[in-house]
């Protein structure tokens, strides 16, 4: 099944909005892979955003992502990577949809809560980056006789 990377960014992990990021990829259907609380050291965040590394706002955007702990997830199911982009919202915080993360909780550009990558090229480059093998657990979601 696909596979995405998603990391709540330091504004996201400060305004305690884990859980409810969490909480909507849940409901949504999509299985939890991996995920893990971690600061970003310098190297990984130019190296994640490298596609970036030539635009003006690339000092400031590796400056705000090593600023505080990020939480790093992989999530799975079917084209769950453009689904969670949906769920994103555009990159623009005043851009995006109400209903969608960005919409909701976004503030600024700079500060726009959530990454997601945005094809499938990008979602095994990051989730290699951020995640050893060991970390991604493979399970299934059993239907059980005690849950009514
Ligand atoms: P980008 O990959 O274009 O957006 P997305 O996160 O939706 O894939 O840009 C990466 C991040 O860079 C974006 O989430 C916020 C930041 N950014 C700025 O600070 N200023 C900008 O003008 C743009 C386009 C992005
Ligand atoms: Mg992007």
């Amino acid at each position: 099944m696909e596979k995405t990377f998603l990391m709540v960014k330091p504004d996201g992990v400060q305004r305690n909005l884990i859980g409810e990021i969490m909480s909507r990829f849940e409901r949504k259907g999509f299985k939890l892979a991996g995920a893990k609380l971690m600061p970003v050291p310098q190297g990984l965040a130019e190296e994640h955003y490298g596609e970036h590394k030539e635009k003006p706002f690339f000092g400031e955007l590796v400056e705000f992502i090593t600023s505080g702990p990020v939480f790093a997830m992989v999530w799975e199911g079917e084209d769950v990577i453009a689904a969670a982009r949906q769920m994103m919202g555009a990159t623009k915080p005043s851009e995006a949809a109400p209903g969608t993360i960005r919409g909701d909780f976004g503030m600024i550009v700079g500060k726009n809560v959530i990454h997601g990558s945005d094809s499938k090229e990008s979602a095994d480059r990051e989730i290699s980056l951020f995640f050893n093998d060991g970390e991604l657990v493979d399970y299934q979601k059993d239907s059980l006789s005690w849950v009514y």
